[in-house]
């Protein structure tokens, strides 16, 4: 791992954390207690959506007196957003919004969510105290290669950092030849980007022949997709940076739910001043302790102009205690979404842990994708891993192939064919990498 450049360690952070950063477990907590009672109260009066489920669950706004009265409020999930496509789940007049994104689901209509301009307000500065944690510092130039649009990376990230007082190049996703020329012409301190692309990015600097250990970038902060601490050696090494992990969903507001910080690294905070927390079992709804892994649902506390109750998002972590962060907890690094889960055969598997089992060896660097098939009645795993164009030899790397294979018969415990394919064969992503191709029959 990369030494932290920071100057001045530890106390230089503490300085310039802001109120919450630096609050008790207790403060944050009379915090929540008093904007949980708020969000549940703006969600009933203001939503339709809302209003109908509480009652039908026999809840009340008012029932609602500490942390643990908020299992008594019913989840929300995805479908009751589309349901109400496109402006129904918001809390405001149409007119208050000053923005709106929408996240592009795979099937159907998208999601679309709002922001009045204190929502704005609320983002900006979560974002900012992410880069923040994450090494930035005001007066950095930061390179920021997330999608602008209806995405909410570019624009996420953009007014954070605007909000830190930082330079922003917003050179979006795409066009990597020029993302590396901008790179080496203004000399960024930061750069933001999916790891996906970022591993498309370093392809690009060797390939015009740059070394990506002389670049200007000390800091990178990655997410939007899941991705392993294989990886984050990988980039680490490759740039001598400090690279950590920034987690958001646009159901809750973006970038900037939760950030690692850069001195600790040891999982991502969630700024639990404005979004709340919970893991639950996916089966059974039921709330688990903090420590056990499962379903990760969020509720919005200061949200005005979509706020979301008890929002079911897929994504499987724990809850674990804040380390620098102390009054607020921490999330490990998501490694999967439970519709990413593949179940061959009977076991599940993450993309994450073949990434992982791929970058345990010499000869790929990243670049991976899956492939099921169905030959008969039985499912079939290929993985399709490239190799670093300097370990390819033309042949196809039998051996290796092989050897991955059995490692991942042994750690994962599934027969998966393991082809290497000649560098630069795979499709890049520009943002969120597609890691698996299903070509299973339907039904
Ligand atoms: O991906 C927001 C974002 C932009 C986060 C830029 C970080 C950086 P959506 O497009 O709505 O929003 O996708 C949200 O992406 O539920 C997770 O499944 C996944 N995801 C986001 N960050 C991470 C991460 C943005 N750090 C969905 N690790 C989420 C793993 C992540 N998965």
């Amino acid at each position: 791992m990369a030494s932290t450049k920071l100057k001045g360690g530890q106390s230089a952070y503490r300085t310039e954390m802001d109120e919450a950063e630096r609050a008790s477990r207790d403060e944050i907590m009379a915090l929540q207690s008093k904007r949980l009672a708020w969000s549940l109260k703006h969600a009933y009066d203001n939503v339709a959506h809302y209003r109908g489920a509480f009652d039908q669950a026999g809840v009340h706004p008012a029932d609602f007196e500490e942390h643990s009265d908020l299992a008594r409020f019913p989840f929300t999930v995805k479908t009751d957003l589309r349901d109400n496509y496109p402006f129904n789940m918001f809390a405001v007049d149409r007119e208050k919004l000053v923005r709106v994104h929408a996240s592009s689901g795979t099937t159907g209509k998208p999601i679309v969510v709002g922001y009045t301009k204190a929502d704005i307000d609320v983002w900006s500065d979560v974002m900012a105290r992410s880069i923040r944690a994450a090494g930035g510092r005001s007066g950095m130039i930061i390179h920021n290669a997330y999608g602008y649009g209806l995405f909410t990376g570019g624009l996420g990230v953009h007014y954070g950092a605007e909000r830190l007082g930082c330079t922003v190049v917003p050179v979006s996703g795409g066009m990597t030849e020029r993302q590396v020329q901008l790179i080496n012409d203004f000399k960024p301190d930061i750069i933001t980007v999916t790891p996906s692309y970022m591993l498309a990015i370093l392809d690009e600097f060797k390939r015009q022949g740059l070394e990506p250990r002389k670049s200007s970038l000390k800091f990178g902060i990655f997410g939007a997709e899941p991705w392993t601490n294989a990886m984050r050696a990988e980039i680490e090494q490759a740039f001598d940076m400090d690279a950590t992990d920034i987690y958001g969903l646009s159901e809750v507001i973006g970038p900037g739910v939760a950030q690692e910080c850069v001195e600790s690294k040891d999982g991502l905070h969630v700024w639990e001043d404005h979004f709340y927390p919970e893991v639950i079992d996916p089966e059974t709804g039921r709330v688990l302790p903090d420590g056990e892994k499962g379903e990760l649902v969020f509720t919005s506390l200061t949200k005005e102009a979509f706020p979301i109750i008890r929002y079911r998002t897929r994504d499987l972590t724990r809850l674990l205690p804040g380390t620098a962060r102390p009054g607020m907890r921490r999330i490990e690094k998501v490694t999967g979404r439970s519709d990413d889960m593949i179940i061959l055969r009977g076991v599940n598997v993450f993309p994450t842990q073949i990434e992982e089992a791929l970058l345990a060896t010499d000869w790929c660097g990243g670049h991976f994708i899956i492939e099921l098939t169905r030959e008969g009645r039985m499912d079939e795993m290929a993985i399709l891993a490239e190799a670093r164009p300097e370990s390819w030899d033309g042949s196809g790397l039998s051996p290796h192939a092989e050897k991955v294979s059995a490692f991942i018969k042994n750690t994962i415990g599934i027969s998966a064919r393991v082809m290497i394919v000649a560098p630069d064969t795979l499709e890049r992503s520009l943002g969120k990498a597609k890691r698996v191709y299903d070509k299973r029959p339907k039904g």
